[in-house]
């Protein structure tokens, strides 16, 4: 095996930076793995005699190296030995792990959070701890609402992490923000307020589908720079909204349209589903405080692990106003009785130690520092390209002049194996063309990459014009 020598590593990462010596080792390594530059199996140099060697502690070498393991970018041997991965046999992030065969590829949905950033070993001690302490009687059919000690932990949680005012028995858990959409859809088409339901336009079209599949029919209400226009609202029965963050656009809704919202909603007796999807990946600041805290009594609070932890996990929960509880706990049990004990217990367990928080601290550090990566490469190669939103969530957007730019860019961007969507599927009217692009995983070459797809999308379209 060949080892490598601290003057190798100097060789491709380049000058040491003033500032950020950890994202130049990470971004630097991981794009000499990716070109072949440092060949797959050879040996890094001990981490004393690296750091010494590139001049950066040995804490800053080891946080870098340890992150690129978690990617699969570098393997860690026994003797504490680390080597570079044969990228050629194991794309990063796909390898398989544990003996495990490789399940047959599902494209990766523009909403979905790093995979290899899980925190698995954390997960299966609470799922340990879980089953080590889960009393016998809660190994029967669960409680519809969802166990109290989950309910517990995560109204904790969502008061400091949403300002919201959430107890327990406001809590009911589902699976994933969809499922308490559906069910609330069945409980709003069952009452006496109408089947309309508001919806920004754009939306995602599986909210829409959620909401049909209820019975529901959905009027779209057009979305501009500060939001929702609520001068637009119609006459329905409620509104499903994404104030936080806008589902796609990005953007935040403006405090006085907050206030309007709600004035719309007490003065028709009507209810708000506020999908607080991916509020907590905020970049900039603290993320704009949840709907719930205008008007508990008016807003529905949905969210799920699906962006922070992981979609597989099927968890999530509606904060109900006591109007619609029974209801909700109700269509809950008709539909499959409840939750799984298990999973719930063990995701109880990961607010109450800690790791969830320390787990959503560090997907937010990561996720912005490659956020920050991709925009400042649009802004130097790409000035041309529109980005909307702030700074915030797992996907972008780009807006884009026409149908033909749109589509050579989302399936350009699948071919190179990046989540992407049309913008024109997420409008309910003609003329909103774009791309929304998963952005979580981008890194490293594939940012190369996706900038000279949206580039050359943008400059087709110019052309043609
Ligand atoms: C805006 C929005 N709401 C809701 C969902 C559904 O989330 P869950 O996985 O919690 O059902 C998604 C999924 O991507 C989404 O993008």
């Amino acid at each position: 095996m060949r080892r490598l020598e601290p003057e190798d590593l100097l060789l491709v990462l380049g000058a040491r930076p003033s500032s950020d010596v950890g994202a130049w080792l990470r971004d630097g390594l991981r794009e000499a793995v990716a070109s072949g530059r440092l060949e797959a199996g050879a040996a890094l140099p001990s981490s004393r005699t690296a750091a010494a060697g590139l001049g950066v502690s040995r804490g800053t070498l080891s946080g870098a190296v340890d992150e690129l393991v978690g990617e699969g970018v570098l393997e860690s041997r026994p003797r504490s030995s680390v080597v570079v991965a044969d990228l050629a046999r194991h794309p990063a992030g796909a390898r398989p792990r544990g003996g495990a065969p490789d399940a047959p590829a599902r494209p990766a949905s523009v909403g979905a959070p790093d995979p290899t950033l899980f925190p698995r070993a954390a997960w299966a001690r609470a799922v340990r701890d879980a089953m080590r302490e889960l009393p016998d009687a809660e190994l029967g059919y669960p409680d519809p609402q969802g166990l109290l000690e989950l309910r517990r932990e995560l109204a904790a949680h969502l008061r400091a992490a949403r300002a919201a005012p959430v107890e327990a028995e406001d809590v009911v858990i589902v699976s994933g923000v969809a499922q308490g959409l559906a069910l609330l859809g069945e409980v709003l088409a069952g009452g006496r307020g109408g089947r309309r339901v508001a919806v920004e336009d754009p939306a995602s079209p599986g909210v829409v589908a959620q909401l049909r599949g209820a019975g529901l029919d959905v009027v779209p209400v057009p979305v501009d720079d500060r939001g929702l226009r609520t001068d637009a609202l119609p006459d329905a029965a409620a509104a499903v909204v994404t104030p936080a963050h806008q589902f796609p656009l990005g953007v935040v809704l403006a405090p006085d349209r907050r206030r309007e919202l709600v004035a719309w909603a007490r003065d028709g007796d009507r209810l708000l589903l506020e999908d607080d999807y991916d509020a907590e990946l905020r970049y900039d600041r603290q993320p704009v405080g949840a709907l719930r805290g205008l008007d508990p009594a008016r807003v529905a609070l949905l969210g799920s692990v699906s962006k922070l932890l992981s979609p597989a996990l099927r968890l999530g929960w509606v904060v109900a106003p006591p109007g619609v509880r029974e209801a909700l706990v109700d269509a809950k049990r008709r539909a499959d009785l409840g939750c799984s004990v298990p999973e719930q217990a063990a995701f109880a367990r990961l607010i109450a130690d800690g790791a969830y928080a320390r787990h959503l601290r560090r997907a937010r550090l990561t996720y912005r520092r490659r956020r920050g990566v991709l925009l400042d490469a649009l802004a130097r190669d790409a000035p041309h390209v529109p980005v909307e939103g702030v700074a915030a969530g797992l996907h972008l957007v780009v807006r884009l002049p026409d149908g033909d730019a749109e589509a050579r860019a989302v399936s350009a961007l699948r071919d190179a194996g990046v989540p992407a969507e049309l913008l024109s599927d997420a409008s309910a009217g003609p003329g909103a063309w774009g791309v929304v692009v998963g952005a979580a995983r981008v890194q490293g070459p594939a940012v190369v990459r996706v900038v000279e797809i949206l580039r050359s999308a943008a400059e087709g379209a110019e052309a043609r014009e």
